[in-house]
């Protein structure tokens, strides 16, 4: 196995440059490489993919090669600094707002932090300040819109009406590959105006990756824009948090990893330009940044557990039944979220997992939201025509009290996740966890993440680990201090929100991995429904056939059009018909890459795929 990636190191730079990537450095960035710690993840027993999971997220705070991750110190400094321009913002909101945009996953973590962040100041009878924007609009929360991401102009359009009438604005752009056209628009749009915007590009790359194509509409690449950024940097009148966290375990996945600590950032700096609300919990950075590791850890200590309910979820997959994700709020909330992400990583459709939410929904804004997305929905769609073959997952103590007791009449698969910030919670749950017919329980205690905050042990025992000198820098200065409970509530939900995306991410990945759908450890069923996803589909078909790049990309066009003989317009149409005829194609990387293999027609390789659908092994069969 090493010694295929070496071989693929060496193709390294025709792959930049399928990419869009390269010209100057020959580098493939972080974000698309496939990571040595996850190369056998397609042979890997359930648990081992847990464990594998795990040692990728470890990165984040560990770092990657030289990097320090999330505890990087000029990273943590920026933090500070940006994290002040929202306090102002907070104190003063009729002037100014922050805005957080982004693409696909990071989109979604724009809202769901907007939206916790808004709750909380309104909680505490302050006027709200956050605003998401996500490419393709809120049907993007909860369903793929892929091509939106492709359009710079459309990015600019949006910011322009969420900033009406503000003076002050700190937008915050994610795109973890820096490279979403869509962003590069908006991060354009403040740099011409540096009085009212404060930019801030939030990625996971160095900044010399940044893309180079061309965006359309734009006259540039993003790298220039990136160079602009680092230009007004210098005057810290915008700012580059692109800690270095190494490569996804599932080459290109950035809904995990870079996700995953995308939340983390929005929520650091949420929590500490918030702070005045909460000034008794004395948050610092770094010792939020550990937190989180703790609560990384703590999941994951269940491989075992993570591992039968990620067989569940694949036995229902495989079997033609489908996953169904429960829970309240945001835990509903983030269910959504990874069910909907598995429709472009992985080609699965729409029906195959579902997530449901009880509550929270109506908490979006006026736009309206074309899916049914309630547990309400559930109850009358989905609950009727339960099967033995199906998975329901309930996340959450709330959860499990509200289901619908018909859930226990029928023959599906039922387990329950709970995630546990407190002792008295977790003994009333007990009798009712024990009287429920549930097929797998698991308990995620992150109590240990939040007492390393001081909390929730008691104000005098904290107080006094902190008056001994012991590990308290940073706790409160008083006993009393700890009085103001809404702080405390914020973190508790912030944390157990984190343990619920490792979590899910956790068992949908793992189960598509069983299921075949991922050879070694890249995306080779990724649905081609933008620019990046083209031009990364044309890199792994080259890479797996060993193809050059022109080759490798008429392989991928006879498959997009279902033709062995291309037309010339076919041929010569701009990349955004291909990917328009590519989204209504279901196996389009496959076929691509067993043409290459076995030197086939489109049909036969389609036929091949049905006799076996199980990608990974039919793969190694023919490499
Ligand atoms: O284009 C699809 C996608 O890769 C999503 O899966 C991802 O969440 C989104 O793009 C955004 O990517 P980035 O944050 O790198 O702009």
């Amino acid at each position: 196995r090493y010694r295929m990636y070496n071989a693929a190191d060496s193709r390294q730079s025709r792959t930049a440059e399928t990419l869009g990537f390269n010209v100057l450095d020959n580098q493939v960035p972080i974000t698309e490489l496939p990571n040595t710690l996850s190369i056998d993840i397609d042979i890997a027993s359930p648990e081992c993919i847990a464990t594998t999971l795990h040692a990728c997220d470890k990165e984040i705070f560990e770092g990657w090669g030289t990097s320090s991750g999330l505890q990087d110190t000029v990273i943590i400094d920026k933090l500070y600094k940006v994290a002040m321009l929202i306090s102002n913002v907070v104190q003063n909101p009729s002037a100014g707002c922050v805005v957080i945009s982004g693409c696909g996953t990071s989109g979604r973590l724009a809202y769901l932090t907007s939206r916790r962040f808004n709750k909380y100041l309104r909680s505490q009878g302050q006027e709200e300040c956050f605003n998401y924007i996500i490419s393709g609009d809120n049907d993007a929360l909860y369903s793929s819109v892929e091509l939106a991401e492709d359009d710079p102009s459309e990015g600019a359009k949006r910011l322009r009406e969420v900033v009406e009438g503000k003076t002050r604005v700190v937008y915050i752009g994610v795109t973890c590959g820096l490279s979403a056209p869509f962003v590069a628009g908006q991060l354009e749009m403040c740099l011409s105006d540096l009085e009212t915007f404060t930019p801030v590009l939030l990625g996971f790359n160095p900044a010399h990756q940044a893309r180079k194509t061309q965006m359309k509409n734009l006259n540039k690449t993003f790298h220039q824009v990136v160079k602009n950024m680092m230009m007004s940097e210098q005057e810290e009148k915008a700012f580059i948090l692109n800690p270095i966290i190494g490569p996804e375990p599932v080459a290109g996945s950035s809904r995990m990893k870079s996700g995953t600590t995308t939340k983390i950032v929005l929520d650091i700096l949420a929590l500490l330009g918030t702070a005045s609300f909460h000034s008794a919990l004395c948050l610092s950075a770094p010792r939020l940044v550990e937190m989180y590791k703790d609560v990384c850890d703590t999941v994951y200590g269940q491989a075992k557990s993570l591992g039968s309910l990620a067989y569940m979820a694949k036995q229902s997959l495989r079997n033609n039944g489908h996953l169904y994700y429960l829970g309240c709020d945001a835990l509903g909330l983030i269910g959504i979220v990874d069910a909907s992400e598995c429709r472009p990583t992985f080609g699965a459709s729409f029906h195959d997992i579902r997530g449901f939410v009880s509550g929270g929904i109506d908490d979006l804004d006026s736009r309206p939201i074309s899916s049914t997305l309630s547990t309400e929905d559930f109850d009358s769609e989905i609950l009727p025509n339960l099967d033995a073959c199906d998975t329901v997952i309930i996340f959450g103590a709330d959860m499990l009290q509200r289901v619908n007791s018909r859930l226990f009449s029928f023959p599906c698969k039922r387990a329950f996740v709970n995630f546990i910030t407190d002792e008295e919670s977790s003994s009333a749950l007990r009798d009712e966890v024990t009287s429920s017919k549930l097929d797998l329980t698991i308990t995620v205690d992150i109590c240990f993440a939040l007492n390393f905050l001081g909390w929730p042990q008691g104000p005098q025992e904290t107080f006094n680990r902190q008056k001994d000198g012991g590990p308290a820098v940073g706790l409160p200065t008083s006993p009393e201090a700890w009085s103001g409970t809404s702080g405390k509530m914020l973190l508790m939900q912030l944390a157990r929100e984190a343990a619920m995306k490792w979590t899910v991410n956790c068992t949908s990945t793992s189960a598509y991995i069983q299921l075949g759908k991922v050879y070694r450890n890249l995306m080779v069923d990724v649905r081609v429904s933008n620019a990046k996803l083209f031009y990364r589909a044309c890199g792994i078909v080259k890479d797996i056939c060993n193809i050059g790049e022109a080759e490798s990309c008429t392989l991928l066009l006879k498959s997009i059009y279902d033709e062995d003989n291309l037309s010339k317009v076919q041929t010569s149409g701009d990349v955004v018909n291909h990917i328009l005829a590519a989204s209504e194609m279901d196996k389009v990387v496959p076929i691509a890459i067993l043409m290459g293999l076995r030197s086939c027609s489109v049909q036969q390789a389609r036929s091949l795929l049905d006799t076996q659908p199980n990608l990974s092994r039919l793969l190694k069969d023919f490499q």
